[in-house]
């Protein structure tokens, strides 16, 4: 029983409600038995003041711009660490030893192939489909193609549709770019690491041989550890609440990825790169900065600004510093887009708007100018986003399976419509 006590008085009656403390971060209210002690419910659209579950994986201090996986920090992972290592940690909670490690990379690798039948799937495609939608329908489309692994209560297939879905994401992603190219798909190999056998996929052709550049393969192993979780943002509580239903893993993370697709989440990063080509030169920020200040122009700085961090996001920190390393490497140093993004960045954090609001670049500021560098179009970059993301989705979904308090998520509202009224005949109407 929690120590600490939250009184409601509501008239005249005063109620308490216990206060829970996790390890870290705000103190939580427990209001579950608010509307059966008083018959009210609370209003919070946008989950602003509001812990929607319990969990051990993430953890975000805005305040301090700190993003922990499993109690470590983002910039030592980022540094130290690698992609697949991050998805070990994530699902079971701690680093892999060196043999653990080798395992799971072993049990990932001989997932990454799809059923063969799926090529036929792509072909009902239009070629110019954004992959998103390709990738939001073939991720539904797996539990058509993989019954073996639907069944929620069974812990053997909740980890072989967790290891498939991680192992496959590159795969249809890389093939929904294939297929928007007229190029033919490219088997996955399995000699390669994630990130080297992801970009094999994306950029080799049968005509003739493709080397992957290391440097490149770690900026892209590093952009999907940035990504790979961050706690109950709006996709992964989608994946959650369509959990919560007890629909398949498949189901659940197809719906993530429909979330992650809208231009305020993974959509950011397209955008971001958009607008910043859009800008074109320096000399023309102020013009895009004022429009963004304007409250009766809906232009936004994509790429800025963030619901949690009210500073710099560590990730953004990182992916600067992954562009630059990217673009030395192919000599595009003077890239026009990265002098626009970093002039934009200068002006913004000493505009007093900006500074009032605590608005500071988050992680697709730069990730797009890095991609676009290695060759993805922007179509491709929340796509990109997805793949990374999975294990994440996946980790709090298997978290929420396994909590003895799970409940079908089904929040409540403040109803505002018509209130009980006959119905009239048309012709009275
Ligand atoms: N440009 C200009 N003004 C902004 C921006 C921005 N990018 N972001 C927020 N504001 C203003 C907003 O107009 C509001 O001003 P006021 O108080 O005067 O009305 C204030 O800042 C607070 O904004 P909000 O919309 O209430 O904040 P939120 O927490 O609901 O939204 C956000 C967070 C990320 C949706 C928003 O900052 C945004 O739309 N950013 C641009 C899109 C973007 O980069 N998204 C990627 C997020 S990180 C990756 C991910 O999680 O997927």
């Amino acid at each position: 029983m929690s120590e600490k006590l939250a009184k409601l008085t509501l008239g005249g009656e005063t109620y308490d409600f216990p206060v829970l403390s996790g390890t870290v971060g705000p103190d939580v209210i427990d209001i579950r038995s608010l509307y059966s002690k008083t018959g009210l419910f609370t209003y919070d659209p946008g989950f602003t003041s509001t812990a929607a579950c319990d969990s051990a994986i993430t953890y975000i201090d805005g305040d301090k711009g700190e993003l922990l996986y499993r109690g470590y920090p983002i910039d030592q992972l980022a540094e130290k660490s690698s992609y697949l290592e991050v998805c070990y940690l994530l699902l079971y909670g701690e680093l892999p030893t060196a043999a653990e490690l080798e395992d799971f990379g072993n049990r990932v690798t001989r997932h990454t192939m799809v059923h063969e039948q799926m090529h036929y799937f792509y072909r009902g495609f239009r070629r110019d489909a954004h992959p998103m939608a390709i990738v939001t329908g073939v991720v539904g489309a797996m539990a058509a193609f993989y019954h073996d692994s639907t069944d929620i209560n069974d812990p053997v297939q909740r980890e072989i549709a967790s290891i498939r879905m991680i192992a496959k994401l590159p795969t249809i992603a890389a093939m929904a770019y294939k297929y928007s190219v007229g190029q033919p798909f490219v088997y996955p190999r399995n000699d390669l690491d994630y990130a080297s056998n992801f970009l094999h996929m994306c950029f080799a052709v049968p005509a003739e041989e493709y080397k992957v550049d290391p440097v490149i393969a770690k900026a892209m192993d590093r952009i999907f550890t940035l990504h790979a979780d961050h706690e109950q943002n709006a996709s992964t509580s989608t994946v959650r609440l369509s959990g919560s239903s007890d629909a398949n893993p498949f189901a659940c993370i197809a719906a993530g990825v429909a979330c992650l697709w809208g231009p305020a989440h993974g959509g950011a990063n397209e955008a971001a790169l958009n607008m910043l080509r859009q800008i074109g030169s320096v000399d023309r920020i102020p013009e895009f900065i004022a429009r963004a200040k304007d409250k009766e122009d809906p232009f936004r700085l994509m790429g800025f600004g963030h619901r949690v961090y009210k500073n710099y996001d560590p990730r953004a920190a990182v992916m600067q510093e992954s562009a630059r390393e990217v673009l030395s490497l192919l000599g595009v140093e003077n890239n026009p887009t990265l002098q626009v993004a970093q002039e934009l960045e200068k002006i913004a954090l000493e505009d007093q708007y900006f500074v009032d609001r605590k608005l500071y670049p988050n992680v697709d500021f730069y990730s797009g100018i890095i991609l676009d560098a290695i060759g993805f179009p922007t179509s491709m970059f929340t796509a990109i986003f997805a793949v990374s993301r999975t294990v994440g989705w996946i980790a709090q979904w298997k978290e929420m399976i396994g909590d003895p308090q799970k409940k079908i998520g089904r929040p409540r509202q403040l109803y505002n419509g018509a209130t009980n009224r006959d119905y009239v005949d048309i012709r009275q109407r």
